[in-house]
């Protein structure tokens, strides 16, 4: 009942606040049309994100975990016109799907894709000096959270926001001995947070049309 009550009412916010317009609509259908499992972020997280990015004035942006490019777009949107934003899949299919959403939304002269597996990605990114990133989004496969975090420090600067989704996960990260891989990803990460003091850090809790969850917030100092 109560999951009801929060997906009403988050589509209620969503017809006001974050309408999504063809292209966004588009990417939901061609995961449906190439039987990809829906996992993006919802319309109001959607435009959390694009207010965060515009709050920080971000002009390069880091993504791990694409999809369908759903979130990507919701951030790229908010890119000035010389904005960058780099976004790493390790599925080749899904990258695809998300390559040709972010054509039909306009973006490909701002989004990359990055075709493989975020941990062999990540290093060759300090070597290019893509970085500095202003905004990174961490929305990858959950065991490795603890070393897409500790890469994101690495590839940032004082200032540098770092978002990471799906940290509470229906609040079973209350459970210390999960044998949930995913659940087990959050708490090394949560736990390694106990032992940085270069960021600075806020979890948002969430309820709405996906499972009860929430999205860590990091700011680099
Ligand atoms: N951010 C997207 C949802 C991402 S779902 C949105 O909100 O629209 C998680 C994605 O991470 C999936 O597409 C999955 O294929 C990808 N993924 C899984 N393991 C990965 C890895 N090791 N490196 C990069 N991407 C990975
Ligand atoms: C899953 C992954 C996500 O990033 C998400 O937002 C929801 C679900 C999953 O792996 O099930
Ligand atoms: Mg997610």
């Amino acid at each position: 009942m109560s999951e009801n009550i929060f997906s009403s009412v988050d589509n209620f916010l969503t017809e006001q606040f974050a309408p999504e317009d063809a292209a966004l609509k588009a990417v939901l259908q061609s995961l449906d049309d190439h039987q990809i499992v829906h996992m993006s972020i919802s319309p109001v997280q959607g435009k959390f994100l694009q207010l965060m990015v515009q709050l920080m004035h971000a002009k390069n942006i880091l993504e791990l975990g694409t999809l369908g490019g759903y979130s990507t777009i919701w951030m790229a949107r908010a890119l000035p016109v010389d904005g960058f934003l780099l976004t790493i899949e390790s599925d080749p299919k899904h990258a695809q799907v998300a390559e040709e959403n972010i054509a039909r939304a306009g973006l490909t002269e701002k989004v990359e894709v990055r075709v493989g597996k975020a941990l062999d990605v990540l290093p060759a990114l300090a070597e290019e000096k893509a970085a500095p990133f202003d905004f990174i989004f961490i929305d990858a496969d959950k065991p490795p959270y603890k070393e897409y975090f500790d890469w994101a420090v690495k590839l940032s600067r004082p200032g540098t926001c770092i978002i990471v989704d799906n940290v509470v996960r229906g609040g079973k990260i209350l459970d210390a001995n999960s044998d949930d891989p995913a659940v087990r990803g959050v708490l090394r990460l949560l736990e390694s947070l106990r032992d940085r003091d270069d960021v600075s850090v806020t979890v948002l809790q969430q309820v709405g049309v996906k499972e009860h969850d929430g999205m860590l917030m990091a700011v680099v100092k």
